[in-house]
């Protein structure tokens, strides 16, 4: 099945942002967490980078589970951002005092070049107009940096996308199923995110499947 390119790649609509903001991803957020902190080898400490944070419910839950670390959070849409920040200004805990807020678009080079002992994003690839966006991004990250980068997999059908989105999106709202349809098709294969890898020159990080409909790549800079 061809890719459709998301019609945006930014999500600066604040009823969009919104209505992203009220779903529950709450079991893909925890399998990024846990491939984060599979990666790390132990707790999570120093910085971490999150590229593309959305309403950053990833930072703010990664901040309370680590009370070391400091994330900077990143996204090119200020409706997100606006969002995000009265996520943490609510938030109880010290998390969000570890928890910077950055406008930025992607392709970024100045951030990556910090000192950070991760970095890693869920759901921004299939967003980019131009893949190499990530890829450049993550290329300017300091040697040693861990990585981990998960996504949507494309199905291989429409009939298959259909399926997902009943398995999935039953119970939510339509503007919710709609963007999460748009985005299975919008999504990437692990052969093309290999290929998008190699043209980077991204060889020490790997591409492969995490769930029957996620991806993940996964390495050292
Ligand atoms: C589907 S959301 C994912 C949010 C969050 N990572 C999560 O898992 O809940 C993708 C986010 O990437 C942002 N985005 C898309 N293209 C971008 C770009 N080129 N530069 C920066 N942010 C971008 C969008 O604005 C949106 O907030």
């Amino acid at each position: 099945m061809q890719r459709i390119p998301e019609p945006e790649e930014l999500m600066d609509q604040a009823d969009q942002a919104q209505a992203y903001a009220q779903a529950d991803f709450s079991e893909a957020n925890q399998l990024f967490i846990g491939l984060l902190e599979s990666q790390a080898g132990g707790p999570l400490n120093g910085h971490l980078l999150d590229l593309g944070c959305g309403p950053a419910e990833i930072p703010l839950a990664l901040a309370r589970r680590h009370p070391e670390l400091h994330i900077d959070a990143v996204d090119g849409a200020r409706a997100m951002l606006d969002l995000a920040q009265r996520k943490i200004d609510a938030d109880e805990s010290d998390a969000r005092r570890r928890i910077r807020l950055i406008c930025e678009y992607l392709p970024c080079n100045t951030l990556p070049g910090q000192n950070y002992q991760l970095i890693g994003s869920n759901s921004l690839l299939h967003h980019l107009a131009d893949p190499q966006a990530m890829w450049q991004t993550v290329a300017g990250a300091r040697p040693g940096t861990g990585v981990v980068i998960m996504d949507l997999a494309r199905p291989a059908s429409e009939l298959a996308v259909d399926a997902m989105v009943e398995t999935y999106a039953i119970d939510e709202p339509d503007v919710l199923r709609n963007d999460f349809r748009n985005s299975l098709f919008a999504a990437y294969r692990v052969a093309e995110v290999e290929d998008q890898l190699q043209r980077a020159g991204l060889h020490t990080l790997n591409a492969g499947m995490v769930s029957d409909r996620h991806l993940a790549v996964i390495g050292h800079i």
